[in-house]
Order: structure tokens, then sequence, then C-alpha cells
């Protein structure tokens, strides 16, 4: 089978139908290192290597969000070694890349608990975020100590308080405005989740979110995975018809429907 390489496969890409924001489930980290008699941790600091060059892939290509899934609520269960050491990782690349992603535009925020982070760490992320506020490139948000479920409880909570204290009534509880109590209000859902490493699951990411996202499984390993994969996969998602529960017929003459309807 003939391999594309980058440029080549640039320019099968329809620059019209992007999808604005992907989402990553960065897995296989550990299988990539022991494959090679490493440590865990060596797994991790070559998929940290993979992020920057995906996240700089990414903002080039013109996608305007960019989630990764870089630590869940039940990865603190991990060895503590390990947990050390993504998080040395994860503050090393705030503190190394920052700069330069600053520069070119792009905007950066963490979600998750991040009241289970140590402060160092906080405060570096609260300094990023800030530093980079202004800047209307690509968001790119690190889920960082994160859980879906955890996420939607959080957003239950801060909707009751709003009912109890009566800025929000009963009425106003609808999917959109619940979707403005989540820690990504204000920015798209994801319309391509890709997952490395073959696994079939969503492990608590984003679960409200995804509902009508597109989803690619690649058995590629994180630390293996390329530029050349991300453009495959969003070919991929640019073949398919994104139906929202409507017709196929529905989806060729989009008057007829309106997108955004749930159905089958
Ligand atoms: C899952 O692979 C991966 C993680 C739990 C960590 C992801 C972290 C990085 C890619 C590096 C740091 C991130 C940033 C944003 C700089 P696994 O360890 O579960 O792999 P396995 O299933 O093969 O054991």
């Amino acid at each position: 089978m003939r391999m594309f390489g980058y440029r080549e496969l640039s320019k099968k890409l329809d620059k019209r139908n992007l999808p604005k924001h992907i989402a990553i489930i960065m897995d296989g980290n550990g299988r990539w290192a022991r494959k090679r008699g490493l440590g865990r941790v060596k797994g991790h600091e070559q998929g940290s290597k993979v992020v920057k060059r995906i996240v700089e892939a990414s903002a080039r290509l013109g996608v305007r969000v960019l989630s990764l899934y870089a630590f869940s609520k039940e990865n603190w269960n991990r060895p503590h070694e390990e947990v050390d050491a993504l998080m040395h990782l994860l503050h090393k690349y705030l503190l190394s890349e920052s700069d330069n992603l600053i520069k070119n535009g792009i905007r950066i925020t963490v979600i998750g608990d991040l009241n289970s982070l140590s402060p160092t760490l906080r405060d570096l992320i609260a300094d990023v975020r800030r530093r980079s506020g202004k800047n209307t490139g690509m968001l790119v948000i690190i889920a960082l100590s994160y859980g879906g479920r955890y996420e939607i409880v959080e957003a239950v909570k801060a909707m009751v308080k709003d009912v109890q204290a009566g800025r929000l009534g009963i009425d106003g509880i609808t999917e959109e405005s619940f979707g403005g109590y989540l820690f990504t209000k204000g920015t798209p859902d994801p319309d391509l989740l890709i997952r490395t490493s073959g696994e079939k699951r969503i492990s608590n990411f984003m679960l409200w979110q995804i509902a009508y996202t597109e989803l690619y499984i690649t058995k590629t390993l994180w630390p293996d995975f390329t530029r050349e994969e991300l453009i495959r996969s969003i070919i991929d998602f640019q073949k398919r018809q994104r139906r929202f529960g409507m017709t196929g017929e529905q989806i060729a003459v989009p008057e007829q429907g309106k997108a955004g309807v749930r159905g089958a």
C-alpha cells in the first residue's frame, strides 16, 4: 500500500470542512514503553513530545479547539511515582511551551478538579490562562484530574445554587443552559474524538459534550501518533455523514431538517 507523506495528505483535506473541535484520548504510553523494555514514565515522556507536535500541527491546520485528556480523576490511583512523573511532565510542558504557544496566538486552559493539584501547578495554570486569555487562535484544553461525571455533578451543583438564589427558574434549565455550567462553556462540542491504542472506550471523557461526536479509534499507541495520522483521521471524518438524528435524505437537503435535533 502506498503511504502518503504529510504534504500529499494535506492536499487531500477539505479546508472548508475541518472539525472545529478535536478531542483526543491519548492512550498507550505504558504499552509503548513496555514494548521497548522501558519504564512507563519513558512512555509518558515520549507522549509529551507528541503532544507538542500535535498541538502545533492542529493549529497550523486551522483547528479551533484541541482537547487533550492528560490525566483522569481515576489516574490518581496509579503508583505514586507515575503520578509524580506525569505531574512533573505537565508542569514542564506548560513551562517550556507556553511562551511559544502564546506568541503564536494560542489560548490554553486546563479543566478538571484543580483543587487536587499542587499549589505550584495551580499557580502555573492560572498564569498561563491569564497570559493567553486574550489570544484568538486555537484553544488548547488540557483535561487534568478530569472526569466527565465529576464535571456534570459540579455543573448540577452550580445550577442548583443559581436556582436556590432565584437567578435561574426551572424552565431555564435546558440542554443549552446546562452546557453553560460545564468546564467547556462557550466552546463548541467536539466534532471528532480520537482515541489511540485501540481501546474502544470513552473512559469518562467529556460525556455530555460527545453526544454527537464522530469517533476515530486507531491502534497506534500515542507515542507513535503522527501529524500524518492526524490528517488521516480528519480525512476519515470528512467522508462521514453527520445526521444528528435526522435521515440521510434530510441531510442532503438541509432546509427540510434542523441540525441538532435528537433522534434515533
Ligand atoms: C494513557 O496511557 C496516558 C496517560 C494516562 C497520560 C497522558 C499524558 C501524556 C501524553 C503526557 C503529558 C501530557 C501533556 C498534555 C504534556 P497509559 O499510561 O494508560 O498507557 P497503557 O494503557 O499502554 O498503559
